[in-house]
């Protein structure tokens, strides 16, 4: 199956089974904001939890706060999101559709990609089992021919890019021909910068009224807040601050479901160090932060590391991590090596002293930090994505499963009475009554068993128990594996320990030690 068709069917299979709904469904929709279901919360709660466990239990030296998401407008200033925080824009005049320069840009780079990508497809199977694809992509015409397109297109987008020159940002679209997709024509307007924060006012307008932004990033919170808790929590250097939440940025083009959305949330940490030791920390936790994703066990070949080429002037290194979704290979998290800057710029800005004094070597110094960014929203698609299974049964049937990480599971156990009647309901009651306290469990009794552990399968329930009639007389059920599909007689008294080992955070998270 084409992986678009396999991305819409996770798409509609969000909403079917209560994991994400477009806002405000029965008005049509927003555009690119999300609400989460009742399966999608739980889910998304569990991401949270797992990275937030990992950071704030398994490092002592990892404090969390929570910051507010209206900041003073000097923070925006400072940080330089005011003046800097820009997309390029264009626009047709024909269909009145704006479009993000940089990104028709790509796509046409993407473009030259696919053609000699179907080039060598059309190779191997012509030559089975003796392609070179190497051989191939350096001695075909039309393959070098597409390639070096693709690299001076490449080079002079990097370039104008590099120079924010919006001019040759609007040639580049004219030269390659670029045409919008709904009307089909040429007819842009010229390339302009459009600043992606959002605005509102605080005060009412007879008060004077400022206007103030949805924060576009949490880690202001965090720079702002390095004193404190520096101080209030004894903290010294190296140390980190942890925080989760909502960040807003005003998204022109705004595609792939949740991937880019206008209303997301974040999960960012940013670890303060002594000047000189940064890059040795950016090496750290860009393989802790790897681990952490690879600890969920999709595979390593879901994720590579994208080390940027062109960093932002107050960076001296970054990467980020990318999953292979059904679109390609996409930034999930982002780790950068920041320097000094915005603790430097928060000082400039309030007039503070924004240092730290190390009692080691005896000096003050401004710390330098490293970040770890990641989209809570992202990571939920990429777990869904992945976990995502259409399996073929004996017997001709089909079902859909989700094989998700069973700590992040929404629902654990679905506790399921074989038949309504004959004392079954009600032991199946009991039994939910002594492990809701361990679990979140689920308890079904109608329709067939088939298909309520089709259901199961399909909001990626680990484990089924199944409660008949001798489950009254040897105090045991029938245990369904999601994955396999095999059943197996446990007692009651073994079953939270036993899955307290199999879907409990605790299991995930010792596997990161
Ligand atoms: N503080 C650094 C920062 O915000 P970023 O690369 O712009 O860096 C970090 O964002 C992460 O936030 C990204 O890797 C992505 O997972 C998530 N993210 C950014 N913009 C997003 C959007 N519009 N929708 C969903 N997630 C987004």
């Amino acid at each position: 199956m084409a992986q678009e068709d396999v991305f819409k069917k996770i798409v509609s299979h969000c909403k079917e089974y209560g994991f994400v709904f477009p806002s405000s469904d029965i008005y049509d929709g927003l555009g690119a904001v999300y609400d989460y279901g009742q399966n999608g919360v739980e889910l998304k709660n569990n991401i949270k939890q797992y990275w937030w466990q990992s950071m704030v239990l398994l490092h002592d030296n990892i404090v969390g706060i929570d910051a507010a998401i209206f900041m003073h407008p000097t923070v925006w200033k400072a940080s330089g999101h005011v003046d800097a925080f820009n997309d390029p824009l264009i626009d047709n005049r024909d269909s009145k559709k704006r479009y993000r320069a940089d990104v028709l840009i790509e796509e046409q780079i993407a473009k030259y990609e696919e053609k000699i990508d179907k080039e060598v497809a059309k190779a191997r199977k012509r030559f089975g089992d003796s392609f070179d694809e190497a051989q191939f992509r350096s001695t075909n015409a039309r393959v070098m021919e597409q390639q070096a397109k693709r690299d001076a297109l490449h080079q002079r987008y990097a370039d104008a890019m590099n120079a924010m020159d919006l001019n040759e940002l609007k040639q580049i679209i004219l030269d390659e021909e670029i045409v919008c997709p709904i009307s089909g024509t040429r007819n842009w307007t010229d390339v302009r910068q459009f600043n992606l924060m959002f605005k509102t006012e605080v005060g009412s307008t007879a008060d004077g009224a400022s206007t103030i932004y949805l924060r576009p990033e949490t880690a202001q919170g965090i720079f702002v807040n390095y004193l404190n808790v520096q101080k209030t929590g004894r903290m010294k250097v190296p140390f980190g601050i942890a925080q989760i939440g909502k960040a807003f940025r005003n998204e022109i083009v705004a595609r792939q479901f949740i991937f880019r959305m206008r209303e997301f949330e974040q999960m960012e940490m940013q670890f303060f160090v002594k000047p000189g030791t940064e890059l040795e920390w950016f090496k750290q936790w860009k393989e802790t932060r790897l681990r952490w994703h690879k600890a969920l066990g999709f595979g390593d070949d879901a994720y590579r590391y994208h080390d940027h080429e062109k960093l932002a002037h107050y960076a001296n290194a970054a990467t980020d991590i990318e999953f292979k979704m059904p679109f390609g290979f996409k930034e999930v998290e982002g780790i950068h090596s920041r320097t000094n800057f915005d603790l430097s710029q928060h000082a400039k800005f309030s007039g503070r002293k924004i240092e730290y004094f190390d009692p080691e070597c005896n000096e003050s110094y401004t710390p330098y930090v490293i970040e770890t960014s990641i989209g809570v929203d992202r990571m939920f698609l990429s777990v869904m994505c992945k976990s995502y299974t259409e399996e073929q049964l004996e017997g001709g049937d089909t079902r859909v499963v989700l094989k998700l990480p069973a700590a992040l599971a929404p629902v654990k156990l679905a506790i399921l009475p074989l038949v309504k009647k004959d004392g079954l309901p009600e032991k199946a009651h009991e039994i939910l009554n002594r492990l809701k306290f361990h679990f979140n469990c689920k308890y079904e009794e109608k329709d067939s068993i088939g298909k309520r552990y089709r259901r199961q399968d399909a909001i990626g329930t680990p484990y089924c128990i199944t409660v008949d009639h001798d489950t009254l007389t040897d105090g045991c059920v029938t245990l369904r594996d999601r994955d396999t599909m095999e059943q197996s007689r446990v007692a009651i008294d073994q079953l939270i320990p036993m899955l307290e080992e199999k879907v409990s955070l605790t299991a995930l998270l010792k596997k990161l030690q």
